[in-house]
């Protein structure tokens, strides 16, 4: 499909942030967007980052059709833009459609969409060490009806943000998580494996009482109790004596973590030991009491890695911490390994930094 393009004169563009925002504040000079109505994408082009005209009926204003993703390119040391395994996310629109029953969008379309966007802005690309464009791609239901029903039309947009340096003051803080069983993210047959509002919607208010409880986050348990599921809005990870990473076995549940899978891509390639399996909660804690765990933490886009050093309980249990509660070696290698390969410090596999062309405009 044509890209359309209605660029602001030089002159209307914002200006470069002199220092990178922190993460979700920055903005860029354009946005791409495109519209599916009598059942096909048209009119997609890249215009000023602006409000979207929107009836007040659309269906995702009231019943939560909505989706969203999370991806970063880089600037590399030989002075070019690189976008970070963006066909993983593109594809995870799609899957997340399907479990809201929203209309599928191509992953190519997606792909150029976002590559001659992030061309565009692409001045405004953080140069510090460790920042980014973050980029956010998300997709309403738009058809202004107020029966509880599928919308038959849909707009997708994808938006940019530069993003400094997600450890500010470098990889050194160990979080703390909140094992509780009174809240839930998800649950088998419903919506976890997708990045729908809804469920961040749903995670406002265990989020809330963590911090009441002095967490950062919710260590996620299935509804059962008896697994862990998610840390917050990341997978979550522990490490044993050994370093190999374990993370929780996907399912229905849990979001099909892309950092996840690059980390298990990694261990099928022999660059990191890691493993997926279900793990009970009880003998996670026992683990981390009679030190086979050492270390633990969080895998996702926004922080690559966030490591643990203790966790928390609401029924008077007392709190364990993880061997001496600090940041661990082989979650500080993993993330060296990983933000490396992101940020053209060390060579990733192929396909995986994808180099945004200089397009005609
Ligand atoms: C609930 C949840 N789990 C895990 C992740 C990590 O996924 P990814 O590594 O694809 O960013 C995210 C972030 O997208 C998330 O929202």
């Amino acid at each position: 499909m044509n890209i359309r393009y209605e660029l602001l004169d030089p002159s209307k563009q914002m200006k470069p942030y002199e220092k990178a925002p922190a993460f979700g504040v920055g903005r860029t000079s354009h946005m791409f967007v495109a519209e599916f109505d009598d059942g096909e994408w048209h009119d997609a082009r890249i215009v000023p980052y602006g409000p979207l005209p929107i009836m007040p009926g659309a269906i995702c204003l009231h019943y939560g059709q909505t989706l969203f993703e999370g991806a970063k390119a880089f600037n590399h040391p030989d002075g070019e833009l690189y976008l970070w395994r963006f066909e993983m996310n593109a594809e995870r629109v799609n899957k997340s459609a399907d479990v809201i029953c929203m209309q599928n969008i191509p992953v190519e379309l997606q792909v150029e969409g976002c590559m001659r966007l992030l061309d565009v802005d692409r001045y405004m690309t953080p140069n510090q060490p460790e920042s980014s464009m973050y980029i956010r791609p998300f997709m309403i239901g738009t058809q202004d009806s107020l029966g509880i029903k599928s919308s038959n039309k849909y707009t997708y947009v994808i938006m940019l943000s530069p993003a400094g340096p997600y450890y500010a003051d470098g990889f050194n803080k160990a979080t703390t998580l909140l094992i509780s069983s009174k809240y839930h993210r998800a649950v088998h047959g419903g919506t976890g494996n997708s990045k729908t509002g809804g469920n961040y919607a749903a995670s406002l208010r265990p989020y809330y009482y963590a911090h009441e409880q002095g967490a950062d986050q919710v260590l996620y348990l299935d509804a059962s109790n008896e697994y862990i599921e998610e840390a917050g809005g990341m997978n979550h990870y522990h490490v044993l004596k050994d370093g190999t990473f374990i993370i929780p076995a996907f399912n229905d549940s849990i979001l099909h973590s892309i950092t996840s899978r690059t980390v298990m891509e990694l261990a099928a390639m022999g660059k990191v030991k890691a493993r997926q399996e279900r793990i009970r909660v009880k003998d996670f804690i026992a683990d981390i009491k009679n030190g086979n765990i050492i270390e633990a933490g969080a895998l996702g886009t926004a922080a690559v890695i966030s490591p643990n050093g203790t966790y928390i309980f609401d029924d008077g249990t007392p709190p364990i911490t993880v061997a001496d509660g600090k940041v661990g070696k082989y979650s500080r290698q993993l993330y060296e390994l990983y933000s490396g390969m992101q940020t053209g410090k060390i060579p990733a596999p192929e396909g995986w930094s994808k180099k945004v062309e200089h397009y005609k405009k």
